[in-house]
């Protein structure tokens, strides 16, 4: 490599600005790995603290209208075993979610046409009772559907982008359209969400240049949260047979994230630690600051299956609970106690106007 890269982590914990090519030297490298974690886990301290914000996981549906060429519920996986929980049973988790001493809710599941806009808003208006934040990750919907759940009290919104390579990104996902995923991205940035995106690493035909681009795409857009994770290939999906995603990417891509977007919510993810026991903290020393144990219980916890060996599928949320209690102890920080929000600096510079924003 020819760039001088340990100026380079020094200026980007500095300024937090870096070119696309000096990104890619930087992910290209693995020799940088642990300077950019240890950069990123300074920056971490400075700007969000030493809190680590737990947000309980409810998975209500693995049913998708979608066909993502790498994720197990995708519609044409007939293996895949489909279930939706019922409104009551979803107020149900949060109000134990609640109990296990969690300040946010995220409701996920499958693109499922069964929830209407008015249906989820009931969740939300129930589940807003109880004084915790909610964060949705229900995938594409009109702006109706985005503002009805946020008049319902929505929070937040979480929505990978997935890839920044168009080509590659319309590979994936058939019928579906980039540009419409950026529509969406838009609309939830305009109706005051919190928005989180975020991408795999380690798809096939992805390059260390769209990474880069990934990570300007997430400054441009102004994430206020940004979830990455390796692709766990799923024998049940077209992408059967992908090697996993690098782990030591991944590890560079969080601190990458973390260098450019100091303020941001990163958390360290499922898929993280699937791949690589003892990731998370080894994630939460490199940059993230959030962990979204799952509350889900019973059959569903196992049936919502986007990867096999889901890490702790066998736990039950109460032993998450306390694992991560101690987990996060051992690493010299504490839990959140509050929303955990995204926290804004006063005056932030304004992210530079990149082709991949807009
Ligand atoms: N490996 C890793 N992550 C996956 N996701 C879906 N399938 C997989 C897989 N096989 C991720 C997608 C989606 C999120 C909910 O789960 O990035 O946005
Ligand atoms: Fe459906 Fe999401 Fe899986 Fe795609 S990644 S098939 S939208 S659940
Ligand atoms: Fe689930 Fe440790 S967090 S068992």
């Amino acid at each position: 490599m020819t760039k001088d890269w340990p100026a380079l982590v020094e200026r980007a914990e500095r300024t937090h600005r870096l070119t696309e090519e000096e990104l890619a030297s930087l992910l290209a490298e693995p020799a940088t790995e642990e300077a950019m974690a240890l950069a990123a886990d300074r920056v971490r301290a400075a700007f969000v603290g030493d809190a680590v914000h737990l947000r309980g996981l409810i998975e209500f549906s693995s049913f998708c209208r979608r066909n993502c060429h790498y994720c197990g519920l995708r519609r044409e996986n007939e293996k895949a075993g489909r279930y939706r929980l019922t409104p009551e049973e979803i107020v149900a988790l949060a109000e134990k979610a609640r109990g296990y001493g969690y300040h946010t809710v995220v409701l996920q599941s499958g693109e499922d046409g069964w929830f209407t806009a008015e249906r989820l808003a009931d969740v939300i208006r129930a589940v807003k009772r109880l004084d915790v934040a909610v964060t949705l990750s229900v995938g594409e919907r009109p702006i109706g559907d985005y503002r009805a759940w946020r008049d319902a009290g929505a929070d937040r919104f979480l929505l990978r982008i997935e890839t920044t390579d168009r080509a590659l990104y319309e590979r994936l996902h058939p019928g579906m359209s980039y540009d419409e995923r950026r529509r969406c991205l838009r609309d939830l940035k305009r109706l005051g969400y919190e928005v989180g995106t975020g991408c795999l690493v380690g798809l096939p035909g992805q390059t260390i240049d769209s990474l880069a681009r990934d990570v300007l795409f997430f400054q441009a857009i102004d994430a206020d949260m940004v979830g990455i994770g390796p692709l766990v290939p799923n024998e049940d999906t077209p992408l059967k047979g992908a090697p996993p995603g690098d782990m030591g990417l991944v590890r560079r891509m969080v601190a990458a994230i973390r260098l450019l977007l100091p303020e941001a919510n990163i958390p360290a993810t499922t898929a993280m630690e699937t791949l690589s026991p003892g990731a998370r903290e080894r994630i939460l020393r490199s940059g993230a600051n959030v962990v979204m144990p799952n509350v889900t219980e019973g059959e569903a916890r196992r049936l919502y299956a986007l990867y096999p060996g889901k890490a702790c599928v066998a736990d039950t949320p109460e032993e998450c609970r306390f694992c991560m209690a101690a987990r996060v102890k051992a690493l010299g920080r504490f839990i959140g106690a509050d929303k955990g929000f995204r926290r804004r600096r006063a005056n932030p510079a304004p992210p530079e106007k990149t082709a991949a924003g807009d």
